[in-house]
């Protein structure tokens, strides 16, 4: 018996030793904790429970045989988050440079399996050199059964991958499929292929930073979620988001407690419109302003910032925010801004969470190469998302909603249960110039004229209270107690129950 815990003790000793000392050093060196180090910090403590810790490789081709290290590259077990269950895997470079063999596969979907069963939140911290070079096919059978698990898990429980290392090859596409991916500034990157493969292809110079570091993915590719200075802050910033979600699509997302009264009034968002309808302001002013004090968790803060999305909380539950930008191309809609917000409002939608729409649109943006690009399957996305929601939808009209786009965001038509305009709104076809230019063609030349017809134009339409008096509007209310009647509304739709029809799944135009 002794002899048998004293075995359990050494291989115990040598899991958590990983790679070594020289490699743990190593990665230290790079600012980098270790996997081990990474799931203390990010669950509460003391709650980690650790699974499969003398799990080896199979693999005997290249001497493998003789070099096996207890856990194999990837720790694995659940914990809590403030008293909230959460299951993790973290990948450990130190051992085979964290890459991927088929026992370090099935490790990933052991947890990810239970973690389903239990009805609880993933949360994958990667860093790793991909495939397992020595095991060949058998490493990418691995990859295969991971991505299908990470598809089933899809939409039953929030998936967040948090990239804080080497992520390439095959290996992006776990993480593509999870809902959020937050990445490491300079320690970690993701690709498809490399930068020495790039080169022989299409002779690009390119650095692994350029080509997928966070700061390319954060605000070229749209790829990365939320970037964080190191795996401190990386860290600590996941737990805060986790607290934002449910556990899982059965559940409703926690209600954590407030001081921020319901009913506080914002005298400041009656000034905020300015007179000249083609002045911008900051939406995001209005988000802060509206949501409970300090609760705003933007999401892709950096990429297409002609809309903004992210989580808030209302009188302490969660509210999916999708709000137009104004300071940024007008805040018009275009093929970033609907992918963004359209993956947004059906996360939302999956796990419970009510929407909020704040908008102020011009239309969709003109142009070759959004017409090129497909912005008519793009900005479908979004319209799709939001009728296919059936979560609570809580609108609100700041200043413009034009053309299409006002029936795209959330309108009455879509099923949107309330929707709100301020007094300063403006809901037509599209804006008073474009409109007389096209219904007035033959005034064109004659500026008096054109003026004039321009603001009759603005008078009749540029206003709430033609869709008001058709019911598209339920209500103009005054901005600074706008906090309050969205509450209001929230509370009203807590128990709300809407079902699509019966279907294996629909077909959005992706
Ligand atoms: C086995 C690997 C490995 C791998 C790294 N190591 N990647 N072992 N399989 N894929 C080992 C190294 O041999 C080394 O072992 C240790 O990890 C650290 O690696 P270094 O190269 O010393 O570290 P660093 O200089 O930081 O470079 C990290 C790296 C580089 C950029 C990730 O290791 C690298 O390019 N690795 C190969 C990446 C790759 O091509 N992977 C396959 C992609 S294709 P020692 O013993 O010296 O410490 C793929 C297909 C998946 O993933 C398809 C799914 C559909």
């Amino acid at each position: 018996m002794q002899d048998i815990i004293q075995q359990l003790e050494k291989k115990r000793a040598k899991a958590r030793l990983g790679g070594g000392k020289k490699r743990i050093e190593k990665q230290h060196a790079k600012g980098k904790l270790t996997a081990r180090e990474r799931v203390e910090l990010f669950l509460d403590d003391d709650s980690f429970e650790e699974w499969d810790m003398f799990v080896e490789h199979r693999c005997v081709d290249f001497g493998m045989e003789d070099n096996k290290i207890p856990g194999d590259g990837v720790v694995i077990g659940y914990g809590t988050v403030n008293g909230r269950l959460i299951f993790v895997f973290s990948q450990d470079f130190t051992v085979f440079g964290g890459s991927l063999s088929e026992t370090h596969a099935k490790k990933i979907c052991k947890i990810m399996e239970q973690a389903m069963k239990a009805g609880a939140p993933v949360v994958g911290l990667a860093d790793s050199g991909g495939a397992r070079i020595q095991e060949g096919v058998a490493s990418l059978g691995g990859y295969a059964d991971v991505f299908q698990q990470n598809v089933l898990a899809s939409g039953v429980i929030p998936q967040i991958s948090v990239i804080m290392g080497p992520s390439a090859g095959g290996a992006v596409y776990s993480p593509a499929i999870t809902d959020f991916i937050f990445m490491v500034r300079d320690s970690s990157y993701m690709f498809v292929t490399g930068p020495d493969v790039v080169k022989t292809v299409t002779h690009e110079t390119v650095t692994a930073e350029e080509l997928g570091g966070a700061s390319t993915h954060s605000s070229k590719s749209g790829v990365c979620h939320a970037a964080f200075d190191n795996d401190v802050e990386t860290l600590l910033m996941t737990r805060r988001f986790v607290s934002y979600l449910p556990p899982n699509n059965r559940e409703k997302p926690p209600v954590w407690p407030t001081s921020d009264p319901a009913k506080r009034a914002e005298p400041s968002l009656d000034t905020i419109i300015p007179d000249d309808p083609a002045k911008p302001y900051d939406m995001k002013e209005v988000v802060h302003k509206l949501a409970d004090e300090g609760s705003f968790f933007e999401i892709q803060s950096e990429y297409a910032k002609n809309i903004i999305v992210g989580f808030i909380r209302m009188e302490g539950s969660t509210v999916g925010v999708i709000a137009n930008q104004p300071m940024v191309l007008a805040g018009c809609l275009d093929i970033n801004s609907s992918t963004k917000s359209a993956r947004f409002v059906r996360f939302c939608d999956a796990f419970n969470i009510p929407l909020l729409t704040l908008i102020d649109v011009p239309g969709f943006m003109p142009g070759t190469s959004q017409e090129y690009g497909g912005i008519i399957k793009h900005g479908a996305k979004l319209l799709y998302a939001y009728a296919e929601a059936t979560v609570p939808k809580v609108t609100l009209i700041t200043r413009k909603a034009y053309g299409g786009a006002y029936d795209v965001m959330s309108s009455k038509h879509l099923r949107g249960d309330v929707n709100y305009a301020w007094p300063s709104a403006e809901i037509a076809v599209m804006g008073p110039k474009g409109a007389v230019e096209i219904i007035f063609r033959s005034d064109i030349g004659n500026a008096d004229a054109i003026a004039e017809r321009t603001e009759e134009y603005r008078k009749k339409f540029a206003n709430p209270f033609i869709a008001g008096a058709r019911g598209y509007i339920d209500d103009v209310i005054m901005p600074r107690n706008t906090r309050s009647r969205i509450c209001r509304s929230l509370n009203m739709l807590r128990e709300k129950k809407l079902e699509n029809p019966w279907r294996k799944h629909g077909n959005i135009p992706l």
